[in-house]
């Protein structure tokens, strides 16, 4: 299938639809007190290197104070940043010097809930009767028993936690410390919507939000019918009381007219179970301009596996909607640690070359440019609420969140003082010193990469096609945009693999040939012979 739209298609320059997002986890990416925290001054030293790779945007994972115990996704105030951090200044700072890179910020939104030390709850576990008592979901039990059989996905299996001064229950769906926001109180809404104008007004482009369709919970607390699911007991329900509910229709139309009144922002949603019909129902013209699938992140190094994503991608985007496409976040396994056994980084430039170059927005993660591989902590030292609740099912995601790498010098050079969560050993060798004025490296892979999709329009809008669709060892692509076409051919494989491209003959004339490896070169039958982990990419005239 072939989908021609792209979303301001009246505009030239789209910086959310044409460039690549960088996410930065804060606390891992450059500490400049020696803390041991990342923190704003750390990222703002480090914005020459990004306008190096060549990104358009950095989202930030929250800034917000916060008290950590689910590690930034609990805030305790919406307006501003946690000393740790830096301060409101410091991220005025880095929005000029972003900005003065032509680097666009996307803030991440936690709305769902807030800290327990949040002012609004402090005050509102206070009583029945005061002017926060209905920011939050409290309720009374039913005889004896929790108000109804919804339940948190970290943490206790429970969602209600007893308040013995008001003798009621508030809901939280993730850890207790993370109590759920009253979205049907109005002073609520306004407070939420108030949020986006506070930090649009001080000039952030961008905003994601977190789990934002779990916002809205069943106005009559309906318990949840019962299902089969696995080791998470949040899995044994079907959430059709608590997750969707239709108020989240309006509200991310009033977030997005909001938005509209200043110029060229941008709001994308972290769908929580995501499905297509979510994406179709919460992002488009008038709503958000995207919402997460996530469905790269847990794809085998299979070539079929990830045709099946993208023809379910390109059909569910259809002609209106413009997606996404994710390997990495805070939350997952590093993609370098699923997908390479060794410190090999070739099959990784095949991934590289998929996220970057496919139709939609790519987002990468910090450390994923240079390979990161996922840190193996042992359990005492664990931190993320998720590890301690599911290990040794689930060993955490602190794992994922390692400081990065840069050289390799003291703890990285991320830190002089002591991280705050531990390094992977192989630093020593894989840092950005060592690979950024290699051009065979990996980092220098993904800058290649970058800058093809900001010098060709086709890699920016134009369509997308699925070619050689029986192909074992292949993925390939062609993008096509205004006459030209671009072809990119993936070898999944170690060993050679042979592709047939129509129209594509030895004596094809192409503007660009680029790949990790030597050009690769057609065999008697007119087939593209590529070598084992090869991606090539062949840009028309
Ligand atoms: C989704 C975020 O990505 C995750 O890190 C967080 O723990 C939960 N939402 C709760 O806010």
């Amino acid at each position: 299938m072939t989908n021609t739209y792209y979303p301001e298609a009246k505009l030239d320059r789209c910086w959310w639809r044409d460039g690549v997002v960088y996410q930065i986890y804060p606390r891992s990416f450059a500490d400049s007190n020696g803390d041991g925290i990342g923190d704003l001054k750390g990222i703002i030293a480090k914005l020459d290197y990004l306008a190096d790779l060549g990104v358009a945007a950095i989202w930030l994972s929250p800034i917000n104070p916060s008290p950590d115990r689910d590690f930034g996704y609990d805030v305790a105030d919406y307006l501003g940043v946690d000393p740790k951090y830096g301060t409101l200044d410091d991220y005025k700072e880095l929005l000029r010097q972003a900005h003065a890179r032509d680097i666009r910020v996307i803030l991440d939104l936690v709305l769902n809930h807030t800290s327990t030390d949040h002012p609004w709850f402090i005050a509102s576990k206070e009583s029945r009767d005061n002017p926060y008592s209905d920011f939050y979901l409290w309720r009374d039990g039913k005889n004896g028993a929790k108000p109804n059989n919804w339940l948190s996905c970290f943490d206790q299996a429970t969602g209600w936690e007893y308040v013995p001064a008001r003798g009621q229950y508030y809901f939280h769906m993730f850890v207790k410390e993370q109590a759920d926001l009253n979205w049907r109180n109005p002073k609520v809404y306004a407070e939420m919507m108030n949020v986006f104008r506070f930090w649009a007004d001080l000039g952030t482009d961008g905003f994601r939000l977190d789990v934002f369709n779990v916002w809205f919970k069943d106005e009559s607390f309906r318990s949840n019918p019962f299902k089969i699911g696995d080791y998470i007991p949040f899995h044994w329900q079907k959430h059709v009381h608590d997750i969707d509910q239709p108020e989240m229709e309006k509200a991310v139309r009033d977030i997005r007219e909001i938005l509209d009144g200043y110029p060229e922002r941008y709001v994308v949603g972290e769908t929580f179970y995501p499905e297509p019909w979510k994406l179709r129902r919460y992002s488009g013209e008038d709503k958000l301009h995207a919402a997460f699938d996530f469905d790269f992140t847990h794809c085998k190094h299979d070539p079929e596996a990830f045709r099946k994503i993208i023809r379910k991608t390109e059909e569910n985007a259809g002609d209106r909607l413009w997606p996404t496409y994710v390997s990495n976040n805070h939350d997952v396994r590093r993609s370098a640690s699923r997908y390479a056994s060794d410190e090999d980084d070739e099959r990784l430039k095949i991934h590289a070359a998929l996220v970057i170059l496919l139709r939609g927005t790519p987002y990468i993660y910090y450390g994923e440019e240079i390979g990161q591989r996922e840190t193996n902590v042992p359990r005492a030292k664990l931190m993320d609420p998720v590890g301690k609740r599911f290990w040794p099912i689930n060993k955490g995601r602190d794992g994922c969140r390692a400081p990065m790498q840069w050289n390799n010098q003291t703890n990285a050079g991320f830190s002089n003082g002591t991280p705050w969560n531990a390094l992977h050993p192989d630093y020593e060798t894989r840092n950005v010193s060592a690979m950024i004025h290699d051009p065979r490296s990996l980092r220098s892979f993904y800058k290649r990469m970058i800058s093809l999709r900001r010098q060709y329009r086709v890699f920016q809008v134009g369509s997308l096609s699925l070619l050689d669709e029986r192909n074992n060892s292949v993925l390939t692509f062609k993008r096509e945009f205004s006459g030209r076409s671009a072809y990119v051919l993936l070898n999944f494989s170690a060993d050679p693999a042979a592709v047939s491209i129509p129209g594509v003959t030895p004596e094809s004339e192409f503007e660009e040939k680029v790949s990790n490896m030597a050009i690769a070169e057609f065999n008697a039958g007119g087939e593209i012979v590529l070598m084992g982990n090869q991606a090539l990419i062949l840009i028309g005239k």
